[in-house]
């Protein structure tokens, strides 16, 4: 759902993240980043810079050792797990790089997968699956499994999989970082419908042209925010 509310959907302050396998690792080492609604914000750097890392925190897949996150004014260090888990499953979208489709399920079962965990919708899944696919172009495809796609298709699926809940933000990890660079571009224009659409974004990326789709580029260097970049 997109809520009609302003201000940011997301508060992280302070973010620690180490590592203990081996020498610890300082994944992030206080980052602070708050993504108004509505803004599209890219994140860049080096490889090992912490970009999963923080997506995964952000998105309530990890938790940090120091430091709060704020998702949709709820504090997530306070939740329990299930709440944690329902409040990713409805307000937030994933799309990652290689794709993370279920190779036996069909186009259409992808998407409505996630609906698995939304107890409010137990109707019309079929009809779902339809509308977002033919909104991401694939509506002659909705029975194909992912063996059956081209990447492009494949990305497609999963971009429509990670808007089945209605999330009011979608946190992308490189996700033209597989596909040529047409392909890449298709994708990007999606994002950047779904972004006018009223939807908060924030995508990782190593590419620059592929950043500069966005409100501004957060460049990350060794766990720390080194520069916001406003374009
Ligand atoms: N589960 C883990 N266990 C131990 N170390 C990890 C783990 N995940 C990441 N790291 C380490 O933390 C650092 C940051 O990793 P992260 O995946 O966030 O980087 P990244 O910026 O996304 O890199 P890339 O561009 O290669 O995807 C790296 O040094 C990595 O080796
Ligand atoms: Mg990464």
């Amino acid at each position: 759902m997109v809520a009609a509310q302003s201000g940011a959907i997301v508060e992280a302050t302070e973010l620690r993240r180490t590592y203990h396998l081996g020498e610890p690792v300082h994944a992030l080492d206080g980052v602070s980043l708050s993504l108004p609604r509505g803004s599209f914000t890219a994140v860049m750097g080096p490889s090992g810079s912490g970009k999963s890392t923080l997506m995964n925190l952000l998105g309530c897949l990890d938790t940090p050792d120091d430091g709060e996150v704020t998702v949709g004014g709820q504090t997530i260090s306070g939740l329990s797990d299930a709440k944690r888990a329902k409040l990713r499953g409805t307000e937030i979208g994933f799309v990652f790089q290689t794709f993370n489709l279920m190779p036996r399920l069909t186009a259409a079962e992808n998407v409505t997968l996630p609906l698995v965990f939304n107890d409010d919708v137990d109707v019309g899944r079929r009809e779902r699956a339809e509308t977002l696919l033919e909104r991401v172009g694939l509506g002659d495809r909705l029975d194909h499994a992912p063996n059956e796609l081209s990447g492009g298709q494949r990305q497609r699926v999963a971009i429509a999989r990670a808007l089945v809940n209605e999330p009011s933000l979608v946190l992308a990890d490189e996700p033209t970082g597989n596909l040529d660079t047409e392909t890449g571009d298709e994708i990007m224009d999606l994002f950047g419908e779904l972004n006018n659409s009223g939807r908060t974004i924030l995508m990782v990326t190593h590419e620059r042209h592929v950043a500069e789709r966005a409100d501004r580029i957060v460049h990350l260097v060794d766990g720390q925010i080194q520069e916001v970049e406003q374009l």
